[in-house]
């Protein structure tokens, strides 16, 4: 069982408490077995000596003996309990960890949702069970072994003749268990699809509200809901099968010992008292024989919930650091696409791409939407990898460069304006963690944001919520510019950057990205032809191949596809 002993692995740093627990344990379980066993000198005692004494301490000694039982009890849950949600902690941070570190391929294929149900109720799912689990297992196995020793010491033959039963018992458990846990895999699986739509629908409040599709998403949501139901109904009811059909089954085992048991004290072979301690002890017995089958269905649910969860824990980025890393220095500026070739899935997106850009050049990318441009610049940062040719910085294939330095040396602005959950001040550090408030101000200035920024009721300090609602697009815009300029890294990546602001605003960042992009390599995806014409050369990109090269004047003479698009844009 691997994946159990996995699981356990991540108990190991909470060994203290489990052993304690399990202390505990033995004693809570112990004590069953004493009183069982106590019951044979008690009756005796009674019906034959009449002894006042023992007749009236007896009321006090039950009301001590489960003060202490329950002690026991709650040091065991206590501790188990919280030994089992630390552990289950740990795996909730190692599968983020691991999922955030793996390449975007990953993340395109699957769906946020379903990977956020993963962490939240995959994980869940483990925590119960895994608590449940080990809190359970010890103490009933302890309770059982103990009282099994009762009933052997009283009389080895029924003991025996109690015991045939378990194997009966054990056939449907192990039937239920494991349909409980392609029921848990399934409905877990429902889960991850519920978690889209919820991402999806209020991530897309807007759009959703602009199309009236309430009513669709509602019903969408219904339906995810009532497809987790028909798991969560299978798991009910094998939950709720497991307690009758082992209790229907034990009750043979009562019944013959009733039986043969009785006849002994009939023939006189056993005392009455001996006959009522068995009693008593098989009786107990059999809840905990009842829990540790239960437990089977339990691991087993347990085991579908993890193995979601190992899944990611051990997928494999395709995109793979190299053990010792190149370190770039300032001076690797360069950057050249040697015959590259790139399918994201299927169909090639990039053909045999060529292309230099010197050091300090600013590289304009143009061309039809889908052409490719933002495929070709996501390469440098080894988002994805080429499937053919090299991709080189500096003078070395980022394959072969350190992962942290390929990141500190771009600095990105894309056309999703990504902004997190904080302030602005903050938002605009994510480019360099550590930053001062000056520094961060001045790169604000630079991207023409400190105006309405300290027009905002907190100035620097206003928190932008998830996903900035509140700022404009253009806004938005300039704080991922202040966030690159702060970065300060040889190569710029401007991908549609300016494209959500109005004329003159762009004319401003255009200036001040002049003046950034002064001895940085810089590549410029633009629709907008006006903010490319000084490039010192400019791609023209169309299905994945480059049709033209050149500046703005070669190309405009050249009367190609970039001249046709200057025509459209600008007139003649
Ligand atoms: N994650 C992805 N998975 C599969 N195909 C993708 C993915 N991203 C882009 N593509 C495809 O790759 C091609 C190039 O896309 P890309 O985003 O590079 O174009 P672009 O030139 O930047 O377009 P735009 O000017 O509209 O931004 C398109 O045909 C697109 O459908
Ligand atoms: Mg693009």
């Amino acid at each position: 069982m691997p994946v159990f002993k996995r699981l356990i692995l991540y108990l190991k740093p909470y060994w203290g408490r489990i052993v304690l627990a399990a202390v505990a344990s033995a004693i809570y379980g112990g004590l069953d077995a004493a009183f069982a066993y106590m019951v044979e000198p008690l009756l005796k005692k009674i019906f034959s000596t009449k002894d006042t004494f023992i007749f009236s301490f007896l009321p006090v000694a039950i009301v001590l003996i489960f003060i202490f039982r329950g002690i026991t009890r709650y040091i065991s849950d206590y501790f188990m309990g919280t030994a089992a949600q630390l552990a289950v902690q740990d795996v909730r941070n190692e599968i983020f960890r691991k999922n955030i570190l793996l390449d975007l391929n990953f993340f395109h294929r699957n769906q946020t949702g379903s990977l956020m149900s993963r962490v939240v109720n995959d994980v869940a799912a483990m925590q119960n069970s895994v608590a449940a689990i080990i809190a359970g297992l010890f103490r009933d196995m302890i309770g059982f072994v103990s009282l099994l020793g009762v009933i052997f010491y009283r009389d080895w033959q029924l003991a025996l003749l109690s015991l045939t039963v378990i194997p009966l018992t054990a056939y449907p458990a192990s039937i239920l268990g494991k349909k409980m846990k392609y029921a848990a895999r399934r409905g877990q699986e429902e889960a991850g699809a519920f978690a889209n739509i919820l991402q999806e629908t209020f991530s897309g409040i807007k759009i959703v509200k602009a199309f009236s599709l309430e009513n669709t998403m509602v019903d969408r949501f219904r339906q995810a809901n009532l497809n987790c139901y028909e798991f969560a109904r299978k798991m009910a009811k094998y939950d709720a099968l497991s307690s009758p059909v082992s209790e229907v089954i034990t009750s043979l085992g009562i019944a013959a010992v009733v039986f043969f048991g009785g006849s002994k004290v009939m023939a006189a072979k056993l005392t009455a008292a001996e006959f009522f301690s068995f009693i008593t002890a098989m009786a107990m017995l059999y809840s905990p024989l009842k829990k540790l089958l239960a437990s089977y269905g339990n691991v087993q649910r347990c085991i579908g919930a993890s193995e979601r969860v190992f899944e990611i824990i051990d997928a494999t980025s395709k995109v793979v650091e190299p053990a010792a890393g190149y370190q770039l220095t300032p001076d690797d500026g360069r950057v050249e696409f040697r015959n590259v070739t790139f399918k994201y899935q299927d169909d090639i997106v990039l053909h045999g791409v060529n292309l230099v850009a010197k050091k300090g050049e600013i590289v304009a990318l143009v061309g039809p939407s889908g052409g490719g441009k933002s495929t070709l610049v996501s390469l440098i940062a080894r988002y994805f990898d080429a499937n053919e040719g090299e991709v080189i910085v500096g003078s070395h294939n980022v394959r072969d460069i350190a992962k942290e330095s390929l990141m500190g040396h771009i600095a990105l602005v894309d056309q999703e304006t990504i902004l997190f959950h904080d302030t602005v001040a903050n938002n605009i550090r994510y480019g360099r963690p550590g930053a001062s408030d000056k520094d961060v101000m001045k790169a604000a200035t630079a991207a023409y944001a400190h105006d309405f920024i300290t027009t905002m009721p907190e100035g620097y300090q206003t928190s932008i919520g998830d996903r900035g609602v509140r700022l404009s697009g253009g806004q938005r815009q300039r704080i991922c510019i202040a966030r690159a300029l702060l970065k300060n890294a040889p190569i710029l990546i401007l991908d549609e950057a300016t494209s959500a602001l109005d004329t003159e605003s762009e004319q401003m960042v255009q200036r001040a990205l002049e003046n950034l992009m002064v001895n940085r390599t810089t590549f410029v995806i633009a629709h907008r032809l006006s903010t490319v014409v000084n490039a010192d050369k400019i791609v023209v990109l169309e299905n994945g191949k480059i049709v033209e090269i050149g500046t703005h004047q070669a190309l405009l003479a050249g009367n190609g596809l970039y001249s046709r698009l200057c025509t459209q844009q600008f007139g003649n």
